[in-house]
């Protein structure tokens, strides 16, 4: 099996097993996460109400563009945060998963509004594959915590970042550096790279940078997931608390 398989088969098993536990008759509205493993929790409900029969009703609300269309694409019904700001389950991937369920997120981009939706579910479930799973942040995710920043300010949130944090952070940049990035806010991404041996504390480094003036947001997902679970290699699901 190429890479891909094995990832792509690990990432599947991940989000069915989740979408089997915490997608329930009693799931009125669920949060839809973003990137490639969601994908597979989206297919998953859809099977559920198209061809089981079952979830009805449900609402889905996404937590960006790419998760919109993925609702639209699979006919399930669109929701929206004026009208159901109370999510009884958010389903959403990570970049990596430490031991004590810190997150980074955002490599697609979308942390603002996945952070959003997060924050108005009664729960937050992660499905991630193998690769995603940390003894320490840093052992896995060399393009660093993503922060989503007002355009004008990425210069001052860049400096004033390494000022207090060390390491080194950058502006992401579109392929043949053809410039930034641009989320589905309007705003630009700054990765910053940590110091991987360095021990922080990440309830206070996401608090810190939040306080930044310009940055909109950040990837850190500190006591928000309640579980992940994780496709594993050997086609078992392991399941982090
Ligand atoms: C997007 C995200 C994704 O959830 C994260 O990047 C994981 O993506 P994938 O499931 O493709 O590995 O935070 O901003």
């Amino acid at each position: 099996m190429t890479d891909k398989i094995a990832l792509d088969a690990a990432k599947k098993l991940a989000a069915i097993t989740a979408v089997d536990q915490w997608v329930t008759e009693e799931t009125k509205v669920v949060g839809i996460g973003s990137g490639s493993t969601v994908v597979f929790a989206v297919e998953r409900i859809a099977e559920r109400v198209w061809k089981d029969g079952a979830l009805a009703d449900i609402i889905c609300v996404p937590s960006s563009y790419q998760a919109r269309l993925l609702i639209l694409d699979h006919n399930l019904t669109l929701g929206d945060l004026d009208r159901h700001s109370k999510i009884d389950v958010y389903i959403d991937g990570a970049d990596e998963v430490d031991n004590a369920m810190v997150l980074i997120k955002g490599g697609g981009g979308c942390l603002l509004q996945e952070k959003i939706v997060a924050s108005c579910a009664k729960k937050m479930i992660v499905i991630a594959d193998y690769t995603k799973k940390s003894l320490r942040l840093g052992e896995q995710w060399c393009r660093g915590i993503p922060i989503e920043v007002s355009p004008q300010a990425h210069v001052p949130v860049k400096l004033k970042i390494e000022e207090l944090f060390g390491g080194h952070a950058e502006l992401r940049v579109a392929l043949m550096k053809a410039g930034p990035i641009v989320t589905d806010n309007g705003n630009f991404l700054i990765d910053w790279k940590f110091v991987a041996k360095r021990e922080y504390n990440w309830d206070e480094v996401n608090r810190a940078i939040t306080m930044i003036p310009g940055v909109m947001e950040t990837g850190l997902f500190v006591d928000m997931a309640i579980k992940c679970y994780f496709g594993m290699a050997d086609g078992t699901v392991k399941v982090q608390n």
